[in-house]
């Protein structure tokens, strides 16, 4: 396909939409823009099976614009716990806070005004503009991507080139429904392993399938051996059941978030010999903390696959001999008070091991 052809693909894709359409909690009617704009921003590189429940929970706990815009940093954070890319979550804080306090509850309704709030670019712009504003605007995210790279014939996505098919394809009043249509069609027939073709309602209309290999066309990409990293960590705990915790940094990777103090590892190998007391001095630099070589032991490790690097902690535990004063980023907390913060994933998971590695006759605490 190319500009010039002009295949109709809106009129079968609508009508085989209308039929196939996913119900999703984001597209009940009439669309509410505060829900799609949410979806839109969990739906960034998270499938829509993870999404669901987490927008189910978002939307109860923050039914509206207004509310979002009145809660805290650490309960948004909470509530987004285990979503990955925290920056979403807090540029939808802030996103929140000018359209509750300047736009009077309102999300703009162009793709230009949305592209002025904090964490929307053009994709999810044109998302938010055509799914809850039918502004024709073409929103390529992945699953289109590919579906228009096989339709048109292309080895390789030209997003420029893609774009361009899109926004000739769309039928004017009705882009939302065209939209959702296309990523339907490439989450359920046009996938990336297995397109299921005899399915496809505007098949005959596509190159890839012409040449009978489609898979071969946007197939999926080999990936690049992620680099490994690792970190020890010490759960110190005091005499009154509390741990210490420590904040990340409001920017950057998992911002925001609590974590137990650790430092990084001179290896991804827990049996290299790392030096305790080097760890300690580090942890005790971060915390304010006076860390002791001799109270810890080793309970295990855990490992998180990253976009880019894979992270390997070696955790151990110690004792600390009470709840010492620490620095203003690190805070003791017990176990109920750790279930209130935003803690990252790994970190849920050294908890879990915790509680998995001591005998069932010992606290957390020694
Ligand atoms: N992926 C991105 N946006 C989506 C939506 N609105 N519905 C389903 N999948 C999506």
């Amino acid at each position: 396909m190319s500009q010039g052809d002009d295949p109709d693909i809106a009129k079968p894709l609508l009508k085989w939409f209308h039929k196939h359409k996913r119900v999703l909690p984001w597209r009940a009617t009439p669309r509410d823009p505060y829900r799609v704009w949410i979806a839109e921003i969990m739906l960034q590189q998270t499938q829509v099976a993870t999404v669901i429940p987490y927008f189910e929970k978002w939307m109860q706990d923050f039914p509206t614009v207004a509310h979002l815009a009145n809660a805290s940093l650490d309960d948004v954070l909470k509530r987004w716990e285990g979503l990955g890319y925290y920056a979403r979550a807090r540029n939808a804080h802030k996103a929140a806070g000018v359209i509750h306090h300047e736009l009077r509850d309102m999300l703009p309704n162009t793709t230009a005004g949305l592209m002025t709030l904090p964490g929307i670019g053009p994709y999810t712009a044109a998302a938010v503009a055509s799914l809850a504003f039918d502004r024709d605007a073409a929103a390529l995210d992945g699953n289109i991507k590919r579906v228009m790279t096989r339709l048109a014939g292309l080895k390789a996505p030209n997003t420029k080139l893609l774009q361009d098919l899109c926004t000739a394809a769309l039928p004017s009043g009705k882009a939302g429904a065209f939209n959702e249509a296309l990523m339907d069609l490439g989450a359920t027939i046009c996938t990336l392993k297995a397109p299921n073709c005899g399915k496809c309602p505007i098949r005959t209309q596509c190159k890839a399938y012409a040449t009978g290999h489609p898979e071969t066309y946007a197939g999926a990409k080999q990936r690049m051996a992620r680099p490994r990293r690792g970190v020890v960590t010490l759960v110190l705990q005091s005499p009154s059941t509390r741990m210490l915790m420590i904040q990340r940094p409001a920017r950057g990777l998992l911002g925001g978030l609590w974590q137990f103090p650790g430092v990084d590892a001179q290896s991804t190998d827990s049996s290299s010999g790392e030096s305790l007391n080097r760890i300690c001095a580090m942890v005790q630099a971060e915390t304010s903390v006076p860390v002791l070589p001799d109270s810890l032991h080793y309970v295990g490790k855990i490992t998180h696959a990253f976009t880019h690097f894979i992270q390997t902690r070696f955790v151990y535990v110690g004792s600390i001999v009470g709840d010492l004063p620490c620095a203003p980023e690190a805070r003791w907390a017990n176990e109920r008070e750790i279930a209130t913060i935003a803690l990252t994933r790994s970190d849920s998971r050294i908890l879990e091991l915790l509680r998995t590695s001591l005998p069932s006759n010992r606290t957390m605490v020694e």
